[in-house]
């Protein structure tokens, strides 16, 4: 398992910063830096494709070409490559040893169909000029690799800590709470996305209100028409302000949804000792995403706020597939109630573990806790 565990978690890194450079590439206005993929001008790196590219920019010296943008473009690209590669070696890896704890070859293979249409819309992203629904899409790509590698990663360096949840006992609601907020999650990136991707960061610059106002004149019918140019509604007219302000506003709304929703899961999960530190994780990852987002506003997008707060929303992915790792791993354990009350065996490891017949307390706990942690194959 040495090796597996190692490229995951190195791909998990790779994921992070591909996401976030790609993030950062994009807010740069370099994402046609090349115009065509997967080379830059058909060759294999912008110092190849110089005279291409200066020919372009001298062209066109407001315009998407550059050889600095060029250069961001390509980096990203050769790093989501080198993370395609992993992958698929992950996949590789963890068929073979489907058989050992830990292993999660389904989700590898799940990972590698993903990393594959990411590819994909990479290519769109460049070749259909910027189309917001693709750049989108590519975005929560990027995020959905994100979370399943983190759930590899958790599968392959918790399995045998799980049984410090046999102190949780989730109940089904609190379960059923974290997937829903994932869900929410994922709904408010999606918001995050088209904020982004339609340039209406600056839609409304003041805060809390919009233009003055808390129902601030907004044309929701072209702002969610999903299938259209960047800039124009889908009958090929500039998207108006009333459109910008309703992207806008509709992510700021999601905010209070989703960060209202995080922050009643994250204190209920701070109140169980099995939870304790995923619930302060959520709380604070919740709180530096909802301040940077209020930063960008005021402060009209500073590129190293608009790259943090897509970090913040990786971020939160992360922490709330932690979240439903820790609960969903309570749900299968084969007995009821809390820790120590029946004999059974763990279904996550393959040995079984003995569990003693009366409920352990305070220190007797910890320290069973702690061995089972550091030598579950001798439990
Ligand atoms: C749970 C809370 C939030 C999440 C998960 C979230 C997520 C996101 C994401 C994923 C993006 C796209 C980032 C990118 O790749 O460029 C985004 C953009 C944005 N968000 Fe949020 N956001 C949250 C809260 C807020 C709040 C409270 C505000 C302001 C009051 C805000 C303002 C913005 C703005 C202005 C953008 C556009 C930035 C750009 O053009 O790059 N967000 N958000």
């Amino acid at each position: 398992m040495g090796l597996y565990r190692r490229l995951v978690l190195l791909a998990l890194l790779l994921t992070a910063v591909v996401v976030v450079f790609g993030a950062y590439v994009r807010l740069a206005d370099a994402g046609l830096g090349c115009p065509d993929w997967p080379g830059c001008y058909g060759q294999l790196s912008p110092a190849h494709a110089a005279d291409d590219i200066r020919a372009a920019h001298a062209a066109d010296p407001h315009g998407p070409v550059s050889l600095p943008k060029a250069w961001k473009e390509m980096v990203h690209r050769y790093l989501a490559a080198t993370l395609g590669l992993v992958i698929i070696a992950i996949a590789v890896l963890a068929w073979r040893r489907r058989a050992e704890p830990g292993s999660a070859p389904g989700v590898a293979m799940v990972l590698v169909g993903v990393v594959i249409f990411q590819g994909l819309l990479g290519k769109w992203t460049v070749t259909l000029l910027l189309k917001p629904a693709i750049v989108t899409a590519h975005l929560l790509g990027g995020l959905t690799t994100l979370a399943l590698l983190s759930w590899l990663a958790l599968r392959a360096y918790a399995a045998p800590r799980r049984q410090a949840n046999l102190a949780a006992g989730a109940s089904a609601p609190l379960r059923l709470a974290a997937a829903a907020g994932f869900v929410l999650l994922v709904g408010q990136i999606a918001l995050g996305g088209w904020t982004s991707t339609n340039y209406a960061a600056l839609a409304c610059t003041d805060f809390p209100a919009c233009h003055g106002s808390y129902w601030p004149e907004a044309d929701y019918a072209n702002a969610f028409h999903v299938v259209r140019e960047l800039g124009m509604t889908a009958d090929g007219e500039l998207l108006s302000l009333a459109a910008l302000t309703a992207i806008h506003w509709t992510h700021r709304l999601g905010a209070l949804v989703a960060g209202g929703f995080l922050l009643v899961l994250g204190a209920a999960l701070m109140r169980r000792p099995g939870s304790r530190d995923a619930g302060i994780a959520l709380l604070a990852a919740l709180a530096v995403q909802v301040g940077l987002g209020i930063a960008n506003v005021l402060l009209s997008l500073p590129l190293p706020l608009a790259v943090a707060h897509n970090a913040g929303a990786a971020l939160l992915v992360g922490v709330m597939v932690w979240v439903n790792f820790t609960l969903a791993c309570t749900r299968s354990l084969p007995f009821k109630g809390r820790v120590g009350v029946g004999m059974g065996s763990n279904q996550h490891t393959d040995h079984p573990i003995p569990l003693p017949t009366s409920p352990l307390k305070g220190e007797e706990q910890t320290a069973a806790l702690a061995a089972l942690s550091s030598n579950p194959q001798e439990a």
